[in-house]
């Protein structure tokens, strides 16, 4: 079939704007496909969540990527960057290559975020733009996957206003790619196939890991909080966590295949083990275990201040590959719009917990996320996410303009905030995060620090360029030999963001006592 083939056939079957109001679009496509819901996504069930090792491509699609390319971009997270790793290596089992030119591709997917406004708009400027490659080449396949396929409201407009897109598929179904692959190719009509309910924790799914130095590893997904400016409990599920077994056979290999560093990935990491029924086992019990095994760095990332517990600080203050790095968002420092965010914590609890982490492990650094013009913010509330970030003394932040996600409760706030007023409170706060990180860098000035080689700087390709154990980025010159290694570098010069070093040595690998 081509491409006007195509169209033509969409647009005999999609309901036109005008004929058809918006609220209509769900009734008439859940009937047709398996269709998305935030409000189905927000159920929490009893029912066990599945565990399934068996997972292998059925013999039907051998050979199904023969003489053919794929090209996925990634938008979000490192959890959606995991998610793409996980994908190409199904593409590669069934047979398809990469490629890094995206108009000669044969199958392109963008994976997609949906945690702003702004993340959201990227992507449908980019299928705007893709319109023009499958023109040139109507046999691409286009698909939409990630976090923006689990929205009800995104997969409406894809239907109605993107018609070359092939195929959309949520978070929980990814396993499915060969399956959605094969009915894109057969079909004349957009594939859509989203689960509102999360998935199983499948293992054994293939992956084609981007680098050989640092690799990630989900330990758990999805994420219960609900936070209320939040999507992602909508669109990753409710919290399953995979089996400590999983993950430490995962790690071993790594560390086996000469892996150097690792981040354990979740959405609320904390909240690692809540879910399992047979056994008591927490994140610090898991990061014990970890400590053990013989690979130079271990990180995780994200932390919810709520569950971050005693044991795990007490683990991580055994150090070894622990580093002495913890990303704790903090979101506001403001109690009042803690609570209206549902964040369950106030900014004393938080202080407390910074306190502790302080006193465990006194070299920590710890680096956070704010959001800025929460619905209703006033000059005050703001204040005191300014004298918090003093106060705790971070070293970096993420900081964001609020962004109303539909379906999320704050999205139904009146807000009575400005947009200059909200830009102006980023621009404060991202003066005082610059002060902050300029004087954290600065006291490295003259130091010896760690670093682990990635490759060449970005700008120059005689400087090489690797991060600290607290994930601080240095360039220096040195032998092209000792990338993917741990060498010893002295700092020379420092900016607001950026670290200059001389190199001296590599670090001999001392193995981590158990
Ligand atoms: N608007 C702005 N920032 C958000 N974040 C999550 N949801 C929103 C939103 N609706 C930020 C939080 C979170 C980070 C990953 O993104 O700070 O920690
Ligand atoms: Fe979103 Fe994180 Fe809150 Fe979960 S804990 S709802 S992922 S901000």
């Amino acid at each position: 079939m081509n491409e006007e083939q195509r169209l033509a056939n969409q647009q005999v079957n999609q309901p036109k704007k005008e004929d058809k109001p918006e609220k209509d679009y769900s009734k008439y496509f859940e009937k047709v496909f398996t269709a998305p819901s935030l409000k189905d996504a927000k159920k929490r069930g009893k029912e066990d969540v599945k565990y399934h090792k068996d997972f292998s491509i059925d013999e039907q699609f051998a050979g199904m990527g023969k003489d053919r390319t794929f090209y996925i971009r990634t938008y979000g997270c490192q959890m959606n960057e995991h998610d793409t790793e996980v994908m190409a290596g199904i593409f590669m089992q069934l047979g398809y290559t990469p490629t890094e030119i995206i108009e000669e591709a044969d199958v392109v997917l963008l994976n997609t975020c949906a945690i702003r406004e702004n993340a959201e708009n990227k992507v449908f400027g980019e299928l705007g733009f893709l319109l023009k490659y499958k023109r040139k080449n109507p046999e691409m396949l286009i698909g939409v996957c990630g976090c923006m396929s689990q929205e009800e409201s995104v997969v409406n407009k894809i239907l109605r206003s993107y018609p070359h897109v092939d195929m959309v598929f949520g978070t929980h179904n990814i396993h499915r790619l060969p399956n959605i692959l094969k009915e894109a190719y057969m079909s004349k009509e957009m594939v859509v196939e989203v689960w509102s309910k999360e998935g199983d924790v499948i293992e054994n799914l293939p992956k084609k890991r981007l680098g050989s130095i640092k690799a990630w590893v989900n330990i758990m997904y999805g994420c219960d909080k609900f936070c209320t400016y939040c999507i992602v409990p909508y669109t990753r599920g409710k919290e399953r966590s995979r089996r400590p077994e999983e993950i430490i056979a995962e790690v071993r290999e790594l560390a086996a295949a000469g892996y150097q560093e690792i981040m354990l990935l979740g959405q609320n990491v904390n909240a690692y083990g809540k879910d399992f029924e047979d056994i008591e086992y927490r994140l610090g019990d898991l990061m014990d275990a970890l400590r053990k095994i013989d690979i130079p760095r271990i990180r995780f990332t994200t932390s919810h201040p709520r569950d971050f517990d005693d044991h795990l600080i007490e683990v991580l203050s055994k150090r070894g590959n622990l580093v002495e790095h913890i990303h704790l968002p903090v979101q506001s420092g403001s109690n009042d719009i803690l609570k209206i965010m549902a964040r369950k914590y106030t900014r004393e609890h938080f202080l407390t917990l910074v306190e502790k982490i302080k006193a465990a492990i006194p070299e920590v650094t710890l680096t956070t996320d704010i959001i800025v013009g929460y619905p209703n913010e006033t000059e005050e509330q703001f204040e005191e996410t300014l004298s918090l970030y003093r106060e705790v003394g971070f070293e970096a932040a993420f900081t964001y303009i609020y962004s109303p996600r539909e379906g999320t409760p704050a999205a139904k706030m009146v807000d009575n905030v400005p947009e200059e007023v909200k830009k102006e409170r980023l621009q404060r706060l991202n003066e005082v995060v610059g002060e902050y990180s300029r004087k954290a860098l600065e006291r490295l000035n003259g130091e010896v620090v760690e670093v682990l080689v990635e490759g060449t700087s970005k700008r120059r390709d005689d400087v090489l360029a690797g991060y600290t154990r607290k994930n601080r980025l240095v360039n220096f010159k040195g032998p092209a030999e000792v990338i993917g290694q741990l060498v010893k570098v002295k700092i020379i010069e420092t900016t607001s963001y950026s670290l200059t070093g001389e190199f001296l040595e590599v670090v001999k690998n001392e193995k981590v006592e158990a």
